[in-house]
């Protein structure tokens, strides 16, 4: 056990945790990624509910929303690192295992303070539906993301998380990976959406998605994907400058997106000028790291990816 607040012991452990050759595209850390921003993005400005305080994702009342489908291996995923360090609480484990991961995918740094509170039952657990959903498109993007209390900039910005990782046909229905490399942080989403000729595909599942199949694709070789709210970036009159933008420009766009994603894992944390948390539930309670949940990690380390599929 490390000495309590020796976050960077913490770090090189989720890092340790990254390297799975045996999972999907050989890493954890887009699924981190994923657990981050979803664990954050039930944030809402007008009542101040939801967001990455308390750890809801604990409860089935969160963590079973068909919305956060597979990132229960994420949290198993990460066990190992709370076995470690008890003293964490969950809620800062899932949001700095994101921020790591980032950097660690060649991203940019990410500021991430520690002091949320893992709460003590599922009362503060936000009502589903919160969470977007990729076959919409972009009035359904500003009305989820105007309620966490994001702008037009922002949205585009935050979608470049899906440099990253994959659909998977068991969690949401969609399929394939959006970039070639999909474990390497890079503004590579941006330009292909942009330049590249997507074609609607309706998959077995009958789920509509848009596909690239490359002419020169071997036998076996997976089209890479994007989904209705990303299309939805390159046909909006207010989102397109950003999506060129950011292609041109790999910078600003890891400038834009280390800002925005520390907003994303703040939403809903009030902090003093020294930067303790002074919600109520902090500050009554302290802060309470929630119990480790089970000592048999039961992660899907399998090897064919039609049996991952099914996990
Ligand atoms: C804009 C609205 C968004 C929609 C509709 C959306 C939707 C989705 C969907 C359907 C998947 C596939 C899940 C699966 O089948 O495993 C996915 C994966 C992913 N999303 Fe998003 N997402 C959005 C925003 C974001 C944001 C803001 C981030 C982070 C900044 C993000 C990061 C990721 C990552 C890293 C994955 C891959 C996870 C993996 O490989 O397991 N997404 N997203």
């Amino acid at each position: 056990m490390s000495k309590p607040g020796d976050y960077d012991a913490v770090r090189r452990d989720i890092v340790a945790q990254l390297k799975k050759p045996d999972y999907d595209d050989g890493s954890t850390g887009p699924l981190f990624v994923r657990l981050a921003w979803h664990s954050s993005g039930t944030y809402d400005v007008e009542s101040d509910t939801g967001g990455s305080n308390g750890a809801g994702m604990r409860y089935e009342a969160e963590g079973g929303d068909p919305a956060n489908a597979g990132l229960q291996h994420g949290r198993t995923f990460l066990e190992p690192v709370k076995e470690r360090h008890p003293w964490i609480t969950y809620s800062d484990l899932w949001t700095l295992s994101g921020v790591v991961a980032i950097k660690e995918m060649g991203g940019p740094e990410i500021p991430w303070k520690p002091g949320r509170t893992d709460h003590v039952d599922d009362s503060k657990v936000p009502p589903r539906g919160r969470l977007p959903d990729g076959a919409q498109g972009a009035d359904h993007l500003r009305f989820i993301f105007y309620r966490m209390g994001f702008n037009d900039q922002e949205i585009v910005a935050l979608s470049g998380g899906h440099n990253l990782g994959r659909g998977h046909a068991d969690r949401s229905g969609f399929q394939g990976p959006w970039v070639n490399n999909p474990t390497r942080f890079s503004n590579q989403f941006f330009k292909l959406l942009l330049n590249l000729e997507w074609k609607q595909t309706t998959l077995a599942n009958g789920i509509t998605q848009f596909q690239y199949v490359d002419p020169d694709a071997e036998e076996g070789d997976e089209p890479l994907m994007m989904l209705p709210t990303d299309i939805a970036l390159r046909e909006d009159p207010k989102f397109r400058p950003w999506v060129e933008k950011y292609a041109k420009d790999k910078d600003l766009f890891f400038d834009h997106f280390s800002k925005v994603f520390a907003k994303l894992i703040e939403l809903g944390i009030q902090r003093d000028v020294s930067g303790s948390v002074v919600n109520t539930d902090n500050v009554k309670g302290g802060y309470i790291s929630a119990p480790k949940k089970s000592d048999t990690p039961t992660g899907p380390p399998r090897k064919d990816r039609s049996q991952q599929a099914r996990l």
